[in-house]
């Protein structure tokens, strides 16, 4: 396992699922790590279970003209942010002829805006002692093909793909490496809220979309978290020093690229 001690790792989303797992990852790596998440209750319960030093932030990354600040104010508390896990993603399902303002504007707004702003304002500070560092975005298969019943949410993953793209060769030569992983089918919470909004919208039976989605993928199960974090830890590691602007399938083969 690389070894992250003396390095301060910041991952948004932090509190559940992907992100909680990523957060504890690194710390069992021997990093500090900082759970940012906009659940204040939901934050500091993570942070203390993590352990081993970890540090809640409040932090909405939707809030993009506090962002800079914000992240300047935890700099001067923690150090140098060394990693960045740009986790924090929203999901949202509406029929293509259905889609409202509101829902687009909030999927963008956190998936796609907060993670742009939050890489910037990251990007700078690492660039700024001159140190780098590694950004790893987080995508997902929805960005690489059709969903027709969540258009919105695919659309904000492809252009997390996109942004991966441009800012590793933005960033490349200031010593920042930029990935993104594209995970498929995770058992989080978010998807009692994918299941919940089939049942409803679909009227298939609750529990019935996840079980198919588990069903179709060719290994046969979804994934866990841990298999994400596991591979943040290799993303951000000298392991993968090569790896530039990549988003990494991750996915028990959903998708072949
Ligand atoms: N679970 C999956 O199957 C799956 C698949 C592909 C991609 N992803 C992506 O992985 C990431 C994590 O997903 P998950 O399944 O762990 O979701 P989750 O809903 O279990 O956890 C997401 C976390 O992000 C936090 N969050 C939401 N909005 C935020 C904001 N504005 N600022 C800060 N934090 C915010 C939530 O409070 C929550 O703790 C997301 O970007 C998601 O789109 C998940």
């Amino acid at each position: 396992m690389p070894d992250f001690a003396g390095k301060t790792v910041l991952v948004t989303g932090g509190a559940a699922g992907i992100g909680r797992a990523v957060a504890a990852a690194f710390a069992v790596a021997g990093a500090k790590v900082v759970v940012a998440d906009v659940r204040k209750e939901r934050t500091v319960a993570a942070a203390a279970e993590i352990g081993r030093g970890a540090v809640p932030l409040e932090l909405d990354v939707a809030d993009v003209a506090n962002i800079g600040v914000r992240l300047t104010k935890l700099a001067d508390e923690v150090g140098r942010i060394d990693v960045l896990v740009n986790n924090a993603g929203v999901f949202g399902m509406e029929p293509l002829l259905n889609v409202s303002t509101e829902n687009f504007d909030r999927l963008f707004n956190v998936n796609v805006r907060g993670l742009f702003f939050v890489m910037q304002a990251v990007a700078r500070q690492m660039k700024s002692d001159g140190k780098g560092g590694s950004i790893i975005n987080m995508a997902s298969q929805a960005g690489r093909q059709a969903e027709p019943a969540s258009s919105v949410y695919a659309a904000t993953k492809a252009a997390v793909i996109s942004f991966t793209r441009s800012a590793a060769i933005a960033l490349v030569k200031d010593g920042i490496r930029v990935n993104a992983i594209a995970p498929g089918v995770i058992e989080t919470e978010m998807w009692d809220r994918i299941d919940e909004l089939y049942a409803r919208q679909y009227g298939v039976a609750a529990g019935e979309k996840r079980r198919q989605a588990g069903a179709a993928v060719p290994i046969g199960r979804m994934g866990t978290p841990a298999e994400i974090a596991s591979v943040a830890v290799f993303l951000a590691s000298a392991d993968s020093e090569y790896i530039v602007g990549q988003t990494l399938n991750v996915d028990g083969g959903n998708i072949l690229s």
